[in-house]
Order: structure tokens, then sequence, then C-alpha cells
């Protein structure tokens, strides 16, 4: 890759444009300037018109994406940056950057902070610093109810006033259904979705594995399908009811998938997100007592991973996210039993999701974007998750044929705690631009 960066302006050549937006994908030259999509001309036309590179000015940095794909920025609707009040697991500041490193240019933080995100204030706060502290774009989800505590309503719409794109009570659920149906009625009318965590708290009864003949041999207390699917099943119905925008979080049963697949047949507004490390690992992956493998909702059946990656392929779950989730070693080091439940995902989900599921047949790199860009984009209705010209330079450069295996230690998240180490994996992302700077490599 030749550069000499200088300004502002890109020239991106010879990449393999994929736009989920406009159905491309052709070889195309792209020019960036004040954060902008400048123009973009097919390679073809490009040799027609001999423009080269000189057009954009001495001055420009040039990009030779020969052999790479060139995707809308990726936007991870579901992670967590622990800021303000866990920053020793993770900050604005360092989630962003892996986001950078992991080709993703908007993400949507959980609002389970310390104190939570469930105010005006704390949210105008966030975006405000975000901006100064953040690479990347950062859209915050406000609470449901005021300190997660499930009973009282947040002031949804003065949250929205501040700038979050959704609301969810992600880490746990709204265990009561009028206050829910409450909080659903609001961000109707403000036209927000809500992104449910789909939980029954009864019925976990302190459970840390998915609960199968595993759970049994290793001594621990299991997760049942029915912890999730119960609550799924209750969402799509209060979906209906109050015609919210619907999406579900982490989903990770194959009940889950076959219910957003009737809930769509029945015309309810229902999208679903599904995890890399759901769609790729089970409950029989787990070594004992490896914190680094414990999630919530947790790995289950091969028999689930199947109906994952099938409703992925034919198009009911619409959406990869990571739910990024870091901890400290120490946390994680207490065994699976003690150990905090979630994994960091953004610096592995676009070369984990390229290797298992398009180098596998279960999807096209085309909807690779839909699902990791334009697909999201189009939940939280912003004008982001496609290349065009005019539109905001969000996005990220990926070398299909690069291989290598998952190094915790190249990281950018303060967060180490992903089973993946060591995986091997194709696929590595080699630059990201966010409103037209190149944010990774980082400088
Ligand atoms: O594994 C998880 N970790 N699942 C959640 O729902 C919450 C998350 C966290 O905040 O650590
Ligand atoms: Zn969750
Ligand atoms: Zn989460």
């Amino acid at each position: 890759m030749s550069e000499n960066r200088v300004l502002s302006d890109i020239l991106i050549k010879n990449g393999r444009l994929i736009d989920a937006a406009s159905a491309t994908d052709c070889i195309a030259d792209i020019w960036i300037k004040d954060g902008k999509v400048e123009k973009i001309q097919k390679k073809e036309q490009a040799d027609q018109n001999e423009k080269d590179e000189t057009d954009v000015g001495s001055e420009s940095m040039v990009i030779d994406a020969k052999g790479c794909f060139v995707m809308p920025g990726l936007i991870d609707l579901h992670v967590h940056f622990r800021d303000p009040g866990f920053t020793y697991k993770e900050t604005i500041r360092t989630g962003a950057m892996a986001a950078a490193h992991g080709g993703v240019t908007t993400v949507c933080p959980m609002p389970n902070t310390k104190p939570v995100m469930d105010n005006p204030v704390i949210v105008k706060e966030t975006v405000e610093r975000s901006k100064k502290e953040a690479c990347i774009n950062v859209l915050p989800v406000g609470a449901v109810t005021i300190g997660q505590m499930g009973t009282e309503v947040t002031d949804i719409k003065g949250m929205v006033e501040s700038g979050i794109c959704a609301i969810s009570e992600d880490g746990k659920s709204v265990m009561n259904s009028n206050v829910y149906r409450e909080a659903m009625k609001i961000a109707k009318e403000c036209e927000i979705p809500v992104m449910a965590h789909c939980e029954d708290i009864n019925l976990v009864a302190g459970g840390v594995m998915n609960a199968d003949s595993n759970a049994d041999k290793l001594g621990l207390k299991g997760i049942s399908n029915a912890v999730e699917d119960i609550i799924v099943a209750r969402d799509i119905l209060l979906a209906k009811e109050t015609g919210v925008k619907l999406h579900l979080c982490h989903c990770s049963t194959k009940d889950s998938v076959r219910m957003v697949k009737e809930a769509k047949e029945d015309g309810i507004n229902v999208t679903a997100e599904v995890c890399p490390h759901h769609f790729i690992l089970s409950t029989d992956d787990i070594p004992e007592n490896d914190g680094n493998y414990k999630m919530n909702p947790p790995l289950r059946s091969k028999e689930d991973v199947q109906a994952l990656k099938e409703g992925l392929r034919d198009g009911i779950m619409e959406v990869i996210s990571t739910d990024h989730a870091p901890h400290s070693e120490e946390e994680k080091g207490r065994g699976f039993e003690k150990s905090p439940f979630g994994i960091v995902g953004l610096e592995t989900s676009a070369a984990l999701t390229y290797t298992e599921l398009v180098l596998t047949g279960y999807l096209t790199v085309m909807q690779m974007v839909e699902k990791m860009s334009y697909n999201p984009a189009k939940i939280l209705g912003i004008d982001k998750g496609r290349i065009q010209e005019g539109c905001d330079a969000d996005l990220m450069i990926f070398n299909p044929e690069t291989e290598y295996e998952i190094d915790a230690k190249e990281f950018a998240s303060m967060g180490k705690n992903t089973p993946f180490v060591g995986r091997k994996v194709k696929g590595k992302v080699e630059y990201t631009i966010c409103s037209g700077k190149v944010v990774y490599p980082f400088s």
C-alpha cells in the first residue's frame, strides 16, 4: 500500500467497492473530500476518461486498495464501553479505537454504565465527550427504566433530544410487562427502536452456562433456552400491540429464529441480531474453567448454532453485532463460575464473519455488508451504511487474503477477554476511514 499522508483528501484506488444500498460490486476509484465521498468512478470508466490521482492534487493521500474490499464502515448496534463508572475495563476513547481497528465507524454503547445512562444530562455529557474522545461515531443507547431498576420509565423524550439512538435495558430484561409497554409506546412516538435483551430473570436461577450435559459434567448451573425464548415471545407480542420498532439483541436459540420468522410473516416490526460467538461456538467448545467462554446469553447447542447460521443466510436475522463486553484480566481469571458474563468482539467481528460465514458459503460479501452496516443504519434511521457520492465518508478497506491467528495483545481495547485467541482467520482490516479521516491505522 502506497501512501503520502498530508491532508484530509483521500483517493482510494482499484478497490472492490461493495455497497448494499445500490447493490454495487465493482472495481472503483473513490475520492474523499471534506468528510464526504466526493466521487466514485468505476474502473472501466476511469480508464476511458484517463482520470488519475493527479486530479486530486499533490497533497492528497493515495491508498492502493487492489485486491481489497472497500465497504461502508461497519455499524455495531451493541457494544459496552464502561464509561462512566468502569473505566478500568474500557473507556470511550479505547472502545472507539477498538472499533476503528475492527473497521467499525459507528457504535451504540449500552446504558449499563455507572451511573446508568438514564437521563438527558448524562446522555448529553456522553455525546459531548464522545465527540472529543472518540475517533468514530458514538450513538448512546438510553436505559428503559431509571437505574435499570425495572420500575420507573426514564425521560425517553428528553434523552432523545440529548442524542440517544434507541432505548434498551441491556444486561437484563424489564420484567414488568406493563412498565415495558409504557416505554415502548413512548419509543414508538419518538421513532426510536427498542433493543431487547431477552432473559427471564426468574428462570435463570443462578445459571452460568447452557443447560445441558456439559453443564452437568462441569457441575455448573444451567441457563435453558426458555430463559431467552419466553421473553422473545413476550417482546414480539408487545411490539405487535404497540407498533414499536423492536430489535432483539444477541439471539442465541433456534426458537428465537423461528419466532422472528413468524413475527415478520405476521407483519410485526421486528429485527434481530446474532453475535459471532453464537454463530461460531457451541457449548461443546467450552474448555474446563475458562471465563473467556462465559457470556450472556451463553454458548448454545450445535443445533442452535446451525439455526442461527441458517437464519442469517435466509435473511431472517438481519444484523451481526458484537455485544463487545470488556472485563479486566483479573475478573475473567476468576474461573467460569465466578467470572462476569461477556467477551470483547469489536476487533474480531469482520474477520470472524468473513471466515466463518462468507468463506463457508452462508453469506455473500454483499450480505456481510448488509448485516454489518446497511441494515444497522436502516434500523437506526441514520444516513450511513452506504458508499455513494455525497454521503459521509465512513468506510473500511478489508484485505480478504490475509491469514493470521487472533492475538489479543494486538487489541486496542482494554479488554482482552475473548475465546478466539489463537483462532485462524482470513481477512484483515487495512484502513478505517471515518468522516473522511483515517482512524486506523492509528497515527
Ligand atoms: O455477556 C454479557 N455481557 N451480556 C450482557 O447482557 C451484558 C454484558 C456486559 O455488560 O458485560
Ligand atoms: Zn444483553
Ligand atoms: Zn450487551
